[in-house]
């Protein structure tokens, strides 16, 4: 992963994903290694975040480099100057951008433009730190990816795609339930079918919630609207009124699945309060494991070899 990209799930190899998993798992208990001493992180973000600007800072600093972060006021991406400008003048002072993007094609364009490797930090297509991170917390519960089944409730958005793209290459079966016009697009779910084929796994997109869910061993769901959505809320509202996950959905699950959410979550629309709050729910060691994921990612794309 030396000196490359991380924009899509689908940019790592299965290979990729487990190393920074085992790496991830290493770490997580031990002592940190400065080994980004003296390198500088870029968090260009065009969206708020407490969990992903504030994991990548601690990273860093874990790590012996520090992070810059880098509001929207002050950089207007494409507004104030070109993307490829903003993207060839940091690659002259940072070793590594961060980029948390409304438009995929942003993010895709900075690393175009970019001599250093540029992470997706969130764009609207996908969140490969956050699925990177969720499959090590599936690992860490369920002690292995094969067999497991993981269900993904609601909004076929950024989180569901790189989760897709994820559990197909390590192995995991992948179900999604949306409503009609909110599914994931069919080029990537042929892609994720593709991966799915290799590993052996299974991925299904299907409509009914309480078909995705029934035997399930991870139940995971997202907010209705994401960032960017905002004026489309009451009308997602009522397109996912039947999308929650409650205590009735979650009693088809196995009963020992676990419930995930990469936060933040709306209680009472996307998951019910006694869910989130509930023995099943483990968001808090999802979120945690943001930052042992991102310490992973940043020690092989800037480490080198030797990380
Ligand atoms: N899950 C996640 O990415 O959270 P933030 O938007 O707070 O970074
Ligand atoms: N789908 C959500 C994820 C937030 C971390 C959004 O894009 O707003």
């Amino acid at each position: 992963m030396h000196g490359r990209h991380l924009i899509s799930v689908a940019d790592l190899s299965p290979r990729d994903v487990q190393r920074v998993v085992d790496m991830a798992l290493h770490t997580k208990n031990g002592q940190s290694v400065a080994i980004l001493g003296g390198k500088t992180l870029a968090l260009v973000f065009e969206k708020p975040s407490l969990r992903t600007r504030v994991s990548f800072d601690v990273a860093m600093q874990q790590l012996g480099g520090h992070a810059l972060y880098l509001s929207p006021a002050e950089v207007g991406l494409g507004e104030r100057e070109p993307v490829a400008d903003v993207a060839r003048v940091l690659s002259r002072y940072v070793d590594a951008i961060a980029a948390r993007t409304f438009k995929h094609e942003t993010v895709e364009e900075l690393a175009r433009w970019a001599d250093v490797p540029v992470i997706n930090a969130l764009s609207d297509g996908e969140h490969p730190c956050q699925a990177l991170a969720d499959l090590l917390t599936i690992y860490e519960k369920k002690d292995r990816w094969q067999g497991v089944v993981l269900s993904f409730v609601g909004d076929g958005n950024n989180v569901a795609r790189s989760l897709m793209l994820g559990a197909a290459m390590v192995g995991m079966d992948f179900r999604i339930a949306s409503p009609p016009g909110y599914r994931v697009a069919r080029a990537l779910v042929d892609k994720a079918e593709s991966l799915a084929a290799a590993s052996g796994a299974a991925v299904i997109c299907v409509e009914s919630p309480q078909e995705a869910v029934r035997g399930a061993d991870v139940v995971y769901t997202d907010v209705w609207a994401s960032m960017g959505q905002e004026k489309e809320q009451a009308e997602r509202r009522r397109a996912f009124s039947d999308y929650q996950v409650n205590a009735e959905l979650l009693a088809l699950a196995s009963p020992d699945a676990i419930v995930m959410h990469d936060l933040p979550a709306h209680r009472g629309e996307e998951i019910a309060d006694e869910v989130i709050e509930g023995p099943q729910s483990v968001v808090f060691d999802q979120a945690e494991n943001r930052l042992h994921a991102q310490k992973a990612v940043l020690a092989l794309i800037l480490g080198g070899e030797g990380a």
